[in-house]
Formats: structure tokens, C-alpha cells, sequence
């Protein structure tokens, strides 16, 4: 490290008992920062006294080797760990307890897993870790610092390519040759993407996309400012009188977070049926909650269900609310506008830049939904993460209207919410709902007036829910039932400021 490295962050991992200190630490002249994982080393005599060990165990326990490569069942790991372990001891007595444990999960890591990457799949900051081939390191997204470079390779492209199959097997499915490319969702819920040489032409490559155990909320989005008390109390709204929503952005911009964290507001006497290719959607447990997951076929071709296959499907099931994880092939589209149509409420994620470039996308191949059933859409929330400082916000909220043109329909969008870059915040902009107001009037029943109480009650709940810091989807999902089920109860409470715990009681 030269004397003006500057470590910006230090910490500590633990994965399976092994303990490693992060450090990260800008380097200058380098454009990327390190991620330093000081990972426990072992020795040449060590690694032989493990390959000796892994080869008994295979000898002795082929069944649950087996089994442990083809699931991942924690049971089996702690099993795995304690006959390591004693292996150990007998061969090599009298080390400190502390390294029992760290070669022990090394070998399960080595035998089982990712290898080393398990140590960075541990560190709960990262949001991807990525291999881009043996020849270069593995590089993290850090939830705070963005890209970093770490200090650790994958040191042949054989090992790359073992651990994709290891990988594979976990999920039934095989990278090969002549099938170079896996995608796949682990036990844990981590989303792996692989690979191999020559399609990737550096080598071979691994995308591990780390699945967040406490799904984000209403709350922290609103205490990290992604949204605005007042946005969120406009889209609850929309939502409690069924209009559609699209969320949309760029690449790993936040749309899935930000459609998930709005989910908890659909009333609870609603049947919500969600469909996905990976399962990421949480909704709270007591809501009446069909989730659907598409699947790849298998190796020999068969058994695949598709996205259509389910959408069609979930409307012979009486859905109230269907909720499409993301939208990306034209028979989805087409299928999920018709639900629109029939009077469902939809709420789903596609890949554009801004409100505007959604409608296009949708009007345009190979999309080419007809701009009438377009104009079913009400509502575009576009979600961005500013590239160079990695902050995440609604960029706008736009309903979508129509103008009438030479007796033609022509779509736009019109902005309701902006944020301002400037001073950080989400405003609402003087626009005035050309569409959405009437509609709203039209389900609700309120006037103009009311319409604008409602939402400032709103407010003083979510800023309730935020002071009380809530924070599962359970407990943000309880009180908005509560709003629905028992207003003037849970009124009361938000205006005595009472505890949180109080919900339960109501
Ligand atoms: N507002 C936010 N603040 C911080 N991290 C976020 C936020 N929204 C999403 N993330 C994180 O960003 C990553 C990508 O989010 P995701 O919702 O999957 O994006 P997309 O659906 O646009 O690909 C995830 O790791 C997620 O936890
Ligand atoms: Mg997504």
C-alpha cells in the first residue's frame, strides 16, 4: 500500500465460521477502489492433509457427499463440518480451535460451493460479485461504494468453469459445451448467471447476484429518500382504487425493489397472483398471495413453463391484482395488457429509461401493442440509480394520456412527480392530472377536495409508520390492512403518536 492509500471502510465477514476483515481502501491513481478480503491462508502441507481428508469422506460417506452436492440443506452442512472436523483432530492434533473451523468450511466451501467466493457471498454489502475470467479479479458491488476491485482470483479457467457446474447440478441443470450459458436461482435466493470460453471470449464468467434476506420497505426507501412521503401517499392511492402501474428504469436501477415495496398496500381482501422468472417478490404472509415462477426446460428440452403459459393461467384463478415481475417478450405483453382490459389491476416492471420511452417501447416492435390498449396504463414510476455515486431515486411518476390528433389517438405522458437533482428532492410538479383525477373520482366517489385529504391522512400515517421506524413487510403490511379494515382505530393511534406494538391490539 503506498503511504496516501486511504481505507475508507473496514469489517468484519463471517462465512461458515470463517472469520475474514474487510478492508476497502482507495488507491491513488487507480480508478476503482480495492476490496481487501484478508482471508485465512493455508499452507501447501494443509491443503494435502485436506485433499486426504475430502478423499476418505468420499470413500466412507458417498451418499452424503451425493447428497450434499446436489442440495443444500443446512442440516447436511453441519454434519459435513463436525466429521471434518474430527478427521482433523486425529490426523493433526493440537491446532487452535479457530483453524479447525476455518479448514472445515474451506473444504465444504471447496467440495460444495463457490470456492473463496463464498467469503465475498457472506459480506452482506455486496450486491454482485462477478468473475470476469482467471485472468483478472473478481470484482464486488459494494451497496455503498459501488464497483471494487478485490483482491482475489479464481486461479484457472477449469475452476471457473467446476464451479458452474457445481452450480448447475444444485439446480438440475448442466453448462456444457454445447450449452455454454446458465441462469439460475439458488436455494438462498441468489441468482446466478454463467458463462464458458469461447462465448465469453476472456474466459469463463460468473454473475452472482446476492439476494437481500430482509427485503427493503416502504420505510427504508422513505428514510433513504428514494421516494417522497407525498409520492408514496399519491401511489398508495392509485393503488387502493385499482389503477395499473408500470415501474420501469435502467439495468439493476430498482424497479423490482420499488414495485415490491409498494405491494403491501393493495387492500387485504384482495387475491394477488404475482408471476416470475426468479423469485423475488415478498408480500406480507397474511395476504391472500399466489406466487408463480416460470421454469427453464431441462436438459433433454422439456418441462418448461413459460411466463405466457402462466399469465394465461392466472386469469382462469380470480385474480384481483396480478403483478408481472417483469415484462419482456411480445406475447407477455399483448397477454398482460388484455388482463388489463378485463378489468384486472396490473402492476409490473419493464426495462426503459423514462415514462416516455415505455409508451414507445410498448407502441414499437416487436412490442406493438395497439395504442388503445396502451392507453389502459395509468401510471409510470421510473426508478434510477445515478451512475457515478451509485444513489437510488424515483426519477418520476408520469400518468399516461391521451390526445386526440387528426381523429387519432396519440399517447404521451405527463409528469406528476420530478425529482430535482439539485436539491434531492421528489417534487410534485405543477402539472395538472389530466386523467388520472377523473378516474379517481370516478372509483372513489371523492371530489377534488377530497381527493387531496385523503392523501395528506396518508402522509400522516406513512410519516407515522416512519417515525415508528416499522420494519418488516408484515408489520407495514398489518398497518395498512388496518387503514382499510379498522381506519378510525388506527387513526387514533397515529395521532397519540402510541406505540407500534399497538397495532396488534387494534
Ligand atoms: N432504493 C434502493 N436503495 C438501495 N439499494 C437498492 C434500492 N433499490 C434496489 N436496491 C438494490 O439494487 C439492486 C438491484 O435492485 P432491483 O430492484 O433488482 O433492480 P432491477 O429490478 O431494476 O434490476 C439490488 O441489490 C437491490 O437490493
Ligand atoms: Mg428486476
Amino acid at each position: 500500500m503506498t503511504s496516501n492509500s486511504e481505507t475508507m471502510e473496514s469489517y468484519e465477514i463471517i462465512s461458515d465460521g470463517i472469520v475474514s476483515k474487510i478492508d476497502l481502501i482507495r488507491v491513488p491513481n487507480k480508478f476503482i477502489p480495492e476490496y481487501r478480503a484478508n482471508i485465512p491462508i493455508i499452507d501447501e502441507g494443509m491443503r494435502a492433509i485436506l485433499t486426504e481428508v475430502r478423499t476418505e469422506l468420499i470413500r466412507e460417506y458417498p451418499q452424503k457427499i451425493q447428497m450434499l452436492s446436489e442440495t443444500s440443506g443446512p442440516q447436511l452442512k453441519i454434519e459435513f463440518l463436525d466429521l471434518v472436523q474430527s478427521k482433523l483432530r486425529s490426523l493433526v492434533p493440537g491446532l487452535a480451535d479457530e483453524t479447525y473451523i476455518e479448514l472445515s468450511a474451506t473444504l465444504l466451501h471447496e467440495m460444495f460451493g463457490i470456492g473463496v467466493l463464498e467469503i465475498l457471498d457472506s459480506d452482506p454489502n455486496l450486491e454482485e460479485v462477478v468473475v470476469n475470467d482467471s485472468k483478472s479479479n473478481v470484482m464486488v458491488y459494494h451497496r455503498k461504494y459501488g464497483w471494487l476491485e478485490s483482491n482475489i482470483r479464481i486461479e484457472s479457467e477449469n475452476k471457473i468453469e467446476g464451479f458452474a457446474e457445481q452450480i448447475g447440478r444444485k439446480v438440475g441443470r448442466q453448462i456444457t459445451t454445447l450449452s455454454p450459458l446458465l441462469d439460475a436461482q439458488l436455494a438462498n435466493g441468489d441468482r446466478v448467471n454463467a458463462t464458458l470460453y469461447p462465448i465469453s471470449k476472456h474466459g469463463n464468467t460468473l454473475d452472482i447476484r446476492k439476494f437481500r434476506a430482509e427485503p427493503w420497505t416502504i420505510i427504508d426507501f422513505l428514510l433513504s429518500k428514494t421516494v417522497s412521503p407525498e409520492l408514496v401517499a399519491f401511489v398508495w392511492q392509485a393503488m387502493q382504487y385499482e389503477l395499473s402501474m408500470i415501474v420501469t428504469g435502467g439495468t439493476a436501477s430498482g424497479k423490482t425493489s420499488l414495485l415490491n415495496v409498494f405491494l403491501p398496500f393493495i387492500p387485504p381482501s384482495q387475491r394477488i397472483i404475482t408471476i416470475e422468472d426468479t423469485s423475488e417478490l415478498v408480500l406480507p404472509s397474511f395476504m391472500q398471495w399466489v406466487p408463480l415462477i416460470t421454469r427453464q426446460p431441462n436438459s433433454e428440452g422439456k418441462g418448461e413453463v413459460t411466463m405466457l403459459d402462466l399469465l394465461v393461467n392466472s386469469l382462469r384463478m380470480r385474480p384481483d391484482r396480478l403483478v408481472v415481475g417483469e415484462i419482456r417478450k411480445k406475447d407477455d405483453a399483448q397477454t398482460l395488457f388484455e388482463a388489463l382490459m378485463t378489468g384486472h389491476s396490473v402492476y409490473a416492471t419493464l426495462h426503459a429509461e423514462t415514462a416516455q420511452q415505455v409508451i414507445k417501447r410498448l407502441l414499437s416492435e416487436p412490442i406493438n401493442l395497439p395504442d388503445i390498449e396502451v392507453s389502459n396504463l395509468d401510471l409510470v414510476l421510473t426508478a434510477f440509480r445515478q451512475r457515478r455515486t451509485g444513489v437510488r431515486r424515483v426519477l418520476e411518476l408520469a400518468e399516461v394520456t391521451e390526445h386526440y390528433v387528426a381523429g387519432k389517438v396519440e399517447l404521451k405522458t405527463n409528469n406528476l412527480f420530478e425529482w430535482k437533482p439539485r436539491d434531492d428532492t421528489i417534487e410534485r410538479t405543477i402539472n395538472v392530472s389530466q386523467k388520472l383525477e377523473t378516474k379517481l373520482e370516478l372509483y372513489s366517489g371523492f371530489t377534488h377536495d377530497e381527493i387531496k385529504s385523503d392523501i395528506i391522512e396518508k402522509q400522516k400515517v406513512l410519516g407515522w409508520m416512519v417515525d415508528k421506524r416499522l420494519k418488516t413487510t408484515n408489520e407495514i403490511g398489518l398497518a395498512a390492512s388496518l387503514y382499510y379494515a379498522k381506519k378510525e382505530e388506527l387513526l387514533n393511534l397515529v395521532e397519540s403518536n402510541g406505540d407500534s406494538s399497538k397495532l396488534e391490539t387494534i
